[in-house]
């Protein structure tokens, strides 16, 4: 943690218009700070979607709090039903979780003035959504702490890394503390022999973000708006090849398109859609997808802890949501494609 981590964390907070960017090892990593630093522990509830990855509602764990899953908007729209989350707020719950599902902003407007009534902390999974936006201020800036994923399939990759960002000069002092085992010096003065020694305040862990990749991230971020831009473009032009597609929901709006950073290209199948098929098909036609996601609440962990989960629109998007290829060198011909790839299999 040297001079490239201080250029890199103030790059990215320039780039999000925040006071404090904490380089971290992983997002998960400041997932599971960011719910330390805004005091989650042991009976304490933190509302979370099932519609993300697991790390969302495991770092709630390692904790030893709760996750309270709530469903999402609908097929339309795949972020955090703001009505829904209210009512899963008891007053055991200390935070509530928004993740920008594809960098499509969750309503976080509208869940911070939420929060802030019932007197709870909002906390970002913003692993998607570098540079996205919503209102004009960028996503992971809305809550106590934004989080940030830099791992190899991200907009901005890097291989293993991760960022938290926040206004909150207590939370920017605990996360920084923790990062490092709590350790009062760190080890770029320790390096430099600056600190002949130093003491153990709290119980922290090796969270820290390296040299090299800090260079590199820098060096990437550079392309940053240029690829997003062009991720968008290719979006665009999905949504006008797909539009009349019968059988397949594309989710959010061509104006939702223009803040988002485009981190995967969701759509929706019917139900009468045999998703298995459809998929092994475009594969033997040389076009890889994924899905994003399966619930956590159906995962053998979490319905061993919790049973009784029941999230009709969330498990409804993980039974039909199929993920088309996108990134930023895909070419007009690649686009082609798929689409009609998709569009002959429908
Ligand atoms: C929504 C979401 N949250 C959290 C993570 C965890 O990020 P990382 O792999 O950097 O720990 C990921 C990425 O894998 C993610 O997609």
């Amino acid at each position: 943690m040297g001079p490239r981590i201080q250029e890199f964390e103030a790059a990215y907070a320039e780039l999000l218009g925040c006071k404090h960017a904490i380089a971290l090892s992983s997002c998960t990593a400041a997932l599971h700070l960011a719910y330390l630093a805004v005091g989650v522990g042991p009976g304490d509830e933190v509302v979370v979607p099932s519609m993300s990855f697991a790390a969302t509602a495991n770092a709630v764990l390692y904790c030893g709090g709760t996750p309270v899953f709530a469903d999402i908007v609908g097929r339309d729209d795949l972020g955090l039903d703001v009505a829904d989350a209210a009512e899963r707020i008891t007053d055991r719950t200390k935070a509530v979780c928004a993740m920008h599902y594809a960098g499509y902003p969750a309503a976080v407007d509208r869940l911070r003035e939420m929060c802030d009534a019932r007197g709870i902390a909002l906390v970002e999974d913003a692993a998607h959504s570098p540079s996205a936006e919503l209102g004009g201020r960028k996503l992971g800036t809305w809550g106590a702490a934004g989080c940030f994923s830099f791992f190899s399939n991200k907009v901005l990759s890097v291989g293993e890394g991760g960022l938290l960002a926040t206004d909150d000069d207590d939370v920017a002092e605990r996360v920084r503390s923790l990062r490092s085992h709590g350790m009062t010096s760190g080890t770029w003065d320790r390096h430099r022999g600056h600190a002949e020694t130093y003491d153990v305040v709290a119980l922290g862990f090796n969270y820290r973000m390296d040299e090299p990749r800090a260079a590199l991230l820098l060096s990437r971020m550079r392309s940053l708006d240029g690829e997003i831009a062009r991720r968008r473009a290719i979006v665009r032009g999905y949504r006008e090849r797909l539009a009349s597609v019968e059988r397949l929901t594309i989710p959010y709006t061509d104006e939702a398109v223009e803040r988002s950073s485009c981190y995967v290209m969701p759509t929706l199948l019917d139900e009468t859609v045999d998703r298995r098929e459809f998929r092994q098909e475009l594969s033997a036609r040389g076009i890889q997808t994924s899905i994003l996601y399966p619930a956590i609440h159906e995962f053998t962990e979490y319905r061993r802890r919790y049973p009784d989960v029941a999230l009709p629109r969330t498990e409804d998007a993980a039974r039909t949501q199929v993920t088309l290829p996108l990134f930023p060198h895909m070419t007009e011909s690649q686009l082609d494609r798929v689409c009609d790839a998709v569009t002959k299999l429908l």
